[in-house]
């Protein structure tokens, strides 16, 4: 079989063959690494993954791209499963409330924090919006991202919420990275709800849900399950009807309060509950149990300044399968850097390398419901490839706030050479 593009000499290969399933405890150190290996890619897909030399099967002509990886890492292409990606406007305003003092949920509560990005993106365009966050998903396939999730959440009424989809949707169609979205109309309460929340449940149940199954906008439901937002009995409601509409429940569950949101997450059967800072180990364990996927967020415990991080380890030793997002986002984590959000989780959740990487691919593909085409480096995958600049992969985590990217390889395309976005 004839190859498009080659990647020989590679010193670090890290695979992560094996099943397109969730990892956990052990099995999240175990990374499928090759040292001096190569890999080739036809069209779209891995066709050969391997050590030293292309066996003779593998057929190289003068139009193959050969990419020496000597001195580099290379590992399947990240995967993001948390982005707040489409919204208008920006709340560095909040930055110095925050050095007064002032408390996430405080903010939220006198309308302020989520209310005023809600209200820049209604104000906002389709193509304010576009423009504002084709910036940010260029930024991330430069970091190493090829597949994102995307969530709304910022509009809160039918127009701005489809609005915000509307945007995803065109984003996917028009760009290398790969958005996977998801629904997020329960993510505050609108100032005007304040005093009747069923009222605007009722809103997201029989007027949002079945405009966004229409247009086939999103693939999952997400709801944020906090003190002050939407309560444990609020969320169970809207995700099980998010399931008769077709869209796979998330929740944002235990960011900052222990409200009981990694229970409801066994309980309902989420693909994942994300956050879980404030988590009780029963939470954890049923978890566990039901192979909830819990998608921590270290920098946005790191931007908040709450001095807590999710415990990683312990759900990591309960069976827990655990993966990493940026959750990028205008105020309570402003950043698309995931390689920021790996050192941050080795640091501050002493998690190992190796489980790092697991969490920001195969673990981050499941809990985006992508595991069978990305998150691994096998014959028949997506050619869905990051290649840092990096002797290894332990240097790419200890050298942070950088970005180690060298080349990115998206479906197949070189999309990113020496860091930066090429035209493709
Ligand atoms: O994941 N907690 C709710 N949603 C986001 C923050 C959104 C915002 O502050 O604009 C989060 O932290
Ligand atoms: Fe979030």
């Amino acid at each position: 079989m004839r190859a498009d593009i080659v990647i020989k000499n590679i010193s670090q290969l890290i695979t992560l063959r094996g099943e397109n399933k969730p990892r956990t405890c052990k099995e999240m150190s175990q990374i499928g690494l090759i040292e001096d290996g190569v890999v080739a890619i036809k069209e779209d897909k891995i066709i050969y993954v391997g050590q030293g030399e292309l066996p003779s099967e593998i057929v190289v002509d003068d139009d193959t791209m050969i990419i020496n990886a000597d001195g580099k890492t290379v590992t399947p292409g990240l995967v993001d499963p948390h982005t707040h990606l489409v919204h208008g406007g920006s709340r560095e305003n909040e930055l110095d409330m925050k050095l007064k003092g002032a408390k996430y949920l405080d903010i939220l509560k006198a309308g302020g924090g989520i209310h005023s990005t809600v209200r820049a993106t209604k104000a906002a365009s389709f193509e304010e919006l576009f423009n504002k966050a084709l910036k940010s998903i260029d930024t991330m396939l430069e970091l190493g991202l090829t597949t994102i999730e995307a969530k709304s959440g910022y509009g809160l009424d039918t127009e701005n919420e489809l609005k915000q989809l509307r945007v995803a949707k065109t984003l996917n169609e028009n760009h290398p990275i790969d958005i996977v979205s998801t629904f997020l109309g329960a993510h505050a309460i609108p100032m005007e709800y304040k005093e009747n929340v069923e009222d605007f449940i009722d809103i997201i149940i029989n007027d949002m849900m079945p405009q966004v199954q229409k247009e086939n906008l999103a693939e999952f439901c997400d709801v944020f399950c906090e003190e002050g937002v939407f309560t444990v009995e609020q969320t169970r409601k809207i995700l099980n009807t998010a399931k008769q509409y077709g869209m796979k429940p998330k929740i944002h569950a235990d960011e900052i309060e222990p409200l009981g949101g990694a229970e409801l997450a066994a309980e309902i059967g989420a693909v994942s509950a994300d956050h879980l800072v404030a988590a009780s180990e029963q939470g954890m364990k049923m978890m566990a149990d039901k192979g909830v996927i819990a998608d921590l967020l270290p920098a946005t415990s790191f931007n908040l300044g709450i001095g807590k991080f999710a415990n990683a380890r312990k759900m990591i030793e309960e069976g827990v399968p655990v993966a990493l997002s940026t959750d990028y986002n205008p105020g309570s984590c402003p950043t698309e850097n995931i390689q920021l959000v790996m050192s941050l989780a080795s640091l501050k959740m002493k998690m190992t390398p190796e489980e790092v990487i697991t969490a920001v691919t195969i673990n981050s593909a499941c809990s985006v419901g992508r595991q069978d085409e990305i998150g691994s480096i096998m014959i028949g995958k997506k050619a869905d490839l990051a290649i840092f600049d990096s002797h290894n992969l332990s240097y790419i985590i200890y050298h942070f706030g950088i970005n180690h990217i060298d080349k990115v390889i998206k479906n197949g395309k070189l999309v990113v050479d020496n860091g930066k976005k090429i035209n493709v």
